[in-house]
C-alpha cells in the first residue's frame, strides 16, 4: 500500500529518495568525508555531577584483576570429541513428566557452574543462603548479613564481588533463598552478575523488620557502575514485604536503576494499604532497560515508578496502590496485560519527560482514573490505548489535564493521542487528540480473548529434579563449559539424546562450540546466570556461506523448543557466524520460545573480539548475523538484547566492532517480540523481509557508534550487501556514495509482508565516528526506518534521537523529526498503512 503524500507535506521533506542530504563536515574531492583522528578519551561522555546521570551511554568497564590470561580459546581449544553430529532426536519418552513435587528442582540439582575466565577454578556460582550462609528462613531473626555475605562472596584469590574488580561478566552468583520468610533490618545490595532467586514452589519472602534502618529494601543496582552499565542482574520468584515499615515513611522495596539483560520476573511487592510513602519499584538513577514482567504490586502509594529510557512491562497487577504506574520519565514505554484494581490512578503519564506510552490488553476496576495524561500538541506524551476493558467502578478511562477525554472500552481499535500518519485521509501527518483507528489484529497473534500472547517465563517447578539433565553430568559425554574445551560433539549428542524426554540444564559457564549445535523439537533448555554458548573456528570464517551456531529445528519442523537464561556469543572474530537460526514452529502458540536469552559480540573476557578490535571496523567483522527467524519459524521471544559491544564490560579495550546484521525476521505464521533490543550492528538492527503476523512490544536500538561522518567505513562497508534471499540486505542505494550520515545502519528495514503490529520503538543515535559532536541542527543520522510495499503495518510509537527522518516509505520521506518534535528528538504516535 502506498501513501498519498500531499504536496505541502512532501515539500517539507529534506531527504527524498535519490536526493539525500549532503554529508556534513570535511569531505575529500570525491565527496567522501575525511577521516578524523580518533580520540578514545573523547569517546567517554562526561558525567553530569549535578544530576548524577548520563544523557549519553556510559562507556567504562570493570577490569578483571584476576583474569586467567592463559585461557585463550582462540589460540588453544581443547578437543573433546566423542562422536559426530546427530541431527535427529534419538529418543522420545513422552516427557518430561510433571509431578508437581514439593521441592524446587533447581535447589536439588548438582551445582557445578563456573566463571571460566577468572583465575579461580573454585569460583562458586550457586549460594544457598540457608545451608551455606546460615540465614534464618523462619523470619525470627535478622538474615541481612547472611544473605549479604552470600551476595558478596568472591573468589579464593581475595577479590570480593563488592570490589569492582571481577569484571561485569566474571562474577556470576545465584543467591538462592529456599522457601520461607527472611527478615532483614537493613538493605541488601546486589552487584552486576547477581541472580537473587527464591523458591517458586514453597514461596520465599524477604520482609523488612520493624526496626529496619534505611529507606530501600533491596538495591538492585550495582553502586560501582552507572545505571546504563548495570547489566546481567536478575530478581525472581520472591515476595518483598514492607508492611512492618511505617506506612507514611518514604520507602522503596526495589531500587531497579538498571539496563539491558536484566530480568525482574515473578515478584510480588506487598506494601501497606493507604500508604503515603511506599513504592514497589523505583529507578532514581534511570537506566536503559528492556523488559520486566509477571509482577504483582499490592498497596503502597505507587506500585512502579518508571524512570528509564525505555521498557516493556508485561503482565503487571496493581491492587490497592494509590497510583499503579507513575511514569516520571520514559521515552518509550509499552505496558501490556495490565490489571489495575482499587487504585486512585492506574497509569499516571501526566508529568515528567515522556515520549510515547502504550497501554495494551488491560483492564481496570474500582479506581478513579485509569490513565491520567497530559495534553501537549507536540510529540511529547504520545499515548496509545488498545484493547482496554473497563470493569466496575471506573470514573474516567483517560483524563487529559484533568478533563475526561475517554470513558469507554477500546476494542478492535486503537485510541491515539499524538501525531498520526494514516493513508488517504484528512488526518495524514496530523496531531490527534483521542482518535480511534481500526487496528485489526490477526487471530494467529491473539490465541485467547483477542489479547496478544503473553507467557510467563517457565520455572519448570512442576517437574521433579529427575526430569532434568545437567549437561556437565552426563556419563560418557563429558561437557566442560570451561571456556576453552570444544563441547560441540558431546553437547549435540546430549541434546539429541534427551529431546522430548528431559529438560536440559546448562550450569553457568562458557560452552565453546566449533560447529552447529542443533536443538530438535522436544528441546527445553535452562541456562544458569546466562550460561554462554560461544562460537569458534574455521567453520565460521566464510561470510559468503555463513554457518549457524545454534540451530533450532529444520524447516517445517513442529514441536516444543524453549530456552531461558542463555547467552549467545563468539570467542573469535567470525565473519561467517550466524549465532541463532530458528526454523521450527510450535503445535501450540508459544511452544517455541526464548525468555531472557541474549546475544553479545565482544566487550567481554573470553573472546578475541574483546582484545583485538580496537582498530578499524573492517578488521573486526565479528559476526555475520545475530538472529534469524526463518520463514517456517514461529517463535515467542521475551527480553532479548542483541548487543554488539560499543565498549568493554571487562576492561578498557577499544571496541570498534562491525557485526553484520541484527535480527532478521522472515517468519509468517506468528511471531511475538516482547521487549527486545538490538544495538550497534552494521547494516540493520531489525529487518522484516516478507514477514507476516508479527507483534513487537518495545524495540530499542542504537547505531554503531563508529558510523557516520568521519568513519573509515560507510555502509554497507565493511560488509558487502547480499540483497538476495535469504538475507535481503539493504544496499543504501537511496544514499549518495559518500553520504556517511545517510549510510548508517537502518534501525528497522521492512520490505513486503503484512500484518505487522509494532508498538513502541526507541531508535537512538549518539555519535558519528565515536564523537558526540556529530549533532548538526539536531541530526547525527539521516534515516531511521525503511518501509517498502508492506501492507497492514500498524506501528504505534516511533521515537528517535538525533535522526532527521523517522520513516522513508516506498522511497519517499514520510515522517521527519522536524515535523514531529518531542521527547528525545521526534515521536510519532501512529504510522498505519491500512487503517
Ligand atoms: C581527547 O579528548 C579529551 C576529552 O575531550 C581531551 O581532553 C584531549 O585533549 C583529547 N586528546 C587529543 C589528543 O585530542
Ligand atoms: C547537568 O544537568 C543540569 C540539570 O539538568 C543541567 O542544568 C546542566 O546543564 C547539565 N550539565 C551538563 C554538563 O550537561
Ligand atoms: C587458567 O586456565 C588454564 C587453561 O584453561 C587452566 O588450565 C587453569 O586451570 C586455569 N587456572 C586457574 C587458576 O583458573
Ligand atoms: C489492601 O487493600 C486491597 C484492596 O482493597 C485488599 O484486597 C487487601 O486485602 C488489603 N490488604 C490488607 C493487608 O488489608
Ligand atoms: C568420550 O570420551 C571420553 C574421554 O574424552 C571418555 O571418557 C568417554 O568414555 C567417551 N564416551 C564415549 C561414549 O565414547
Amino acid at each position: 500500500m502506498r501513501f498519498y503524500v500531499p504536496a505541502a507535506f512532501a515539500g517539507l521533506a529534506t531527504c527524498v529518495y535519490g536526493t539525500p542530504v549532503p554529508a556534513e563536515g570535511p569531505v575529500n574531492s570525491q565527496g567522501v568525508p575525511e577521516q578524523l583522528p580518533k580520540n578514545e578519551t573523547a569517546l567517554y561522555p562526561p558525567y553530569n555531577y549535578t544530576t548524577g546521570r548520563h544523557d549519553l551511554p556510559d562507556l567504562t568497564g570493570i577490569p578483571i584483576k584476576a583474569l586467567n590470561a592463559s585461557k585463550k580459546p582462540w589460540e588453544i581449544v581443547h578437543p573433546n570429541s566423542n562422536r559426530t553430529h546427530r541431527f535427529q532426536a534419538e529418543a522420545s519418552c513422552g516427557g518430561p513428566t510433571a509431578t508437581n513435587p514439593s521441592t524446587f528442582w533447581y535447589e536439588q540439582i548438582t551445582h557445578d557452574g563456573t566463571s571460566p575466565f577468572i583465575n579461580d577454578n573454585n569460583w562458586v556460582v550457586f549460594r544457598n543462603v540457608v545451608t551455606d550462609y546460615g540465614a534464618d528462613n523462619s523470619g525470627n531473626s535478622d538474615s541481612q548479613s547472611a544473605i549479604q555475605n552470600a551476595i558478596n562472596d568472591g573468589s579464593g584469590s581475595g577479590n570480593s564481588r563488592t570490589s569492582n574488580s571481577l569484571g561485569t561478566t566474571g562474577q556470576p552468583a545465584v543467591v538462592y533463598l529456599p522457601a520461607g520468610t527472611y527478615t532483614i533490618n537493613s538493605p541488601l545490595q546486589l552487584y552486576v552478575g547477581t541472580v537473587l532467586m527464591g523458591d517458586p514452589v514453597g514461596g520465599t519472602t524477604i520482609k523488612a523488620g520493624s526496626g529496619f534502618s534505611g529507606s530501600v529494601l533491596i538495591y538492585g543496582k550495582d553502586p560501582n557502575q552507572d545505571s546504563t552499565t548495570n547489566f546481567y542482574i536478575k530478581v525472581q520468584h520472591l515476595t518483598l514485604d514492607s508492611n512492618n515499615v511505617d506506612k507514611d515513611t518514604t520507602f522503596t522495596l526495589l531500587d531497579w536503576s538498571v539496563s539491558q539483560a536484566t530480568q525482574l520476573s515473578d515478584v510480588v511487592f506487598n506494601m501497606p494499604n493507604y500508604s503515603s510513602g511506599h513504592t514497589g519499584v523505583t529507578m532514581p538513577e534511570g537506566g536503559s532497560g528492556t523488559f520486566m514482567g509477571n509482577l504483582q504490586f499490592n498497596g503502597g502509594v505507587v506500585g512502579l515508578n518508571m524512570d528509564n529510557q525505555q521498557y516493556e512491562g508485561k503482565s503487571l497487577t496493581f491492587n490497592g496502590c494509590t497510583t499503579g504506574i507513575l511514569v516520571s520519565h520514559c521515552y518509550d514505554c509499552v505496558f501490556i496485560d495490565i490489571t489495575f484494581m482499587n487504585n486512585e490512578y492506574g497509569l499516571d503519564v501526566s508529568g515528567g519527560n515522556i515520549g510515547f506510552v502504550a497501554l495494551l490488553d488491560s483492564t481496570a476496576s474500582s479506581l478513579n482514573t485509569v490513565v491520567r495524561a497530559a495534553a501537549p500538541s507536540t510529540g511529547d506524551h504520545s499515548l496509545v490505548i488498545e484493547n482496554f476493558v473497563k470493569g466496575s467502578s471506573v470514573t474516567n478511562v483517560v483524563t487529559a489535564n484533568g478533563k475526561q477525554v475517554l470513558n469507554n472500552n477500546v476494542q478492535g481499535q486503537a485510541w491515539v493521542y499524538g501525531n498520526a500518519y494514516v493513508p488517504n485521509g484528512p488526518n495524514t501527518g496530523a496531531h490527534q487528540r483521542g482518535t480511534l483507528y481500526n487496528s485489526p489484529r490477526p487471530s494467529v497473534l491473539t490465541p485467547s480473548n483477542g489479547d496478544y500472547l503473553v507467557i510467563e517465563p517457565p520455572s519448570y517447578k512442576e517437574y521433579d529434579v529427575d526430569q532434568f539433565i545437567n549437561v556437565k553430568q552426563v556419563s560418557g559425554y563429558p561437557v566442560y563449559g570451561d571456556g576453552d574445551t570444544d563441547d560441540t560433539n558431546n553437547l549435540n549428542a546430549i541434546i539429541s539424546m534427551y529431546a522430548g524426554c528431559k529438560i536440559l540444564f546448562f550450569p553457568s559457564g562458557t560452552y565453546i562450540v566449533t560447529n552447529t549445535i542443533f536443538f530438535p523439537a522436544g528441546s527445553r533448555v535452562v541456562g544458569e546466570a546466562w550460561a554462554a554458548i560461544s562460537a569458534l573456528g574455521s567453520n565460521y570464517y566464510n561470510p559468503q556461506s555463513p554457518n549457524v551456531m545454534v540451530q533450532v529445528g529444520n524447516a517445517g519442523d513442529k514441536g516444543v523448543a524453549q530456552f531461558s537464561g542463555l547467552l549467545f556469543t563468539v570467542a573469535d572474530v567470525l565473519q561467517g557466524c550466524t549465532l541463532l537460526e530458528v526454523n521450527i514452529a510450535g503445535n501450540n502458540p508459544g511452544d517455541v520460545a526464548f525468555w531472557d536469552c541474549h546475544f553479545r559480540i565482544g566487550g567481554a573476557a573470553g573472546s578475541k573480539v574483546q582484545t583485538n578490535c580496537g582498530g578499524s571496523p573492517a578488521q573486526c567483522k565479528a559476526a555475520f548475523l545475530l538472529g534469524h527467524l526463518t520463514s517456517s519459524s514461529s517463535a515467542y521471544i521475551e527480553n532479548m538484547w542483541g548487543w554488539t559491544a560499543d565498549h568493554d564490560l571487562d576492561g578498557g579495550h577499544g571496541q570498534t566492532i562491525s557485526t553484520g546484521r541484527g535480527l532478521l525476521v522472515e517468519a509468517t505464521a506468528a511471531t511475538w517480540l516482547h521487549g527486545t533490543a538490538f544495538e550497534h550492528n552494521t547494516l540493520y538492527q531489525y529487518s522484516f523481509q516478507n514477514a507476516q503476523n508479527v507483534f513487537a512490544g518495545m524495540q530499542q536500538s542504537e547505531t554503531p557508534y563508529w558510523q557516520g561522518n568521519g568513519s573509515p567505513s560507510i555502509a554497507p562497508a565493511p560488509w558487502s550487501s547480499i540483497t538476495s534471499s535469504p538475507y535481503y540486505d539493504p544496499d543504501f542505494s537511496n544514499c549518495d556514495n559518500g553520504d556517511a550520515q545517510c549510510r548508517m545502519a537502518w534501525f528497522t528495514y521492512i520490505n513486503g509482508g503484512s500484518n505487522l503490529f509494532l508498538y513502541g520503538a526507541g531508535f537512538w543515535t549518539f555519535f558519528n565516528d565515536g564523537s558526540a559532536d556529530c549533532s548538526n541542527n539536531g541530526v547525527c543520522q539521516t534515516n531511521a526506518v525503511w518501509t517498502n510495499d508492506v501492507s497492514n503495518l500498524y506501528w504505534y510509537g516511533i521515537n528517535e534521537h538525533l535522526n532527521l527522518n523517522l520513516v522513508i516509505n516506498n522511497g519517499q520521506v514520510l515522517v521527519t523529526q522536524n515535523n514531529n518534535p518531542g521527547s528525545w528528538g521526534g515521536v510519532v504516535a501512529a504510522y498505519l498503512t491500512d487503517s
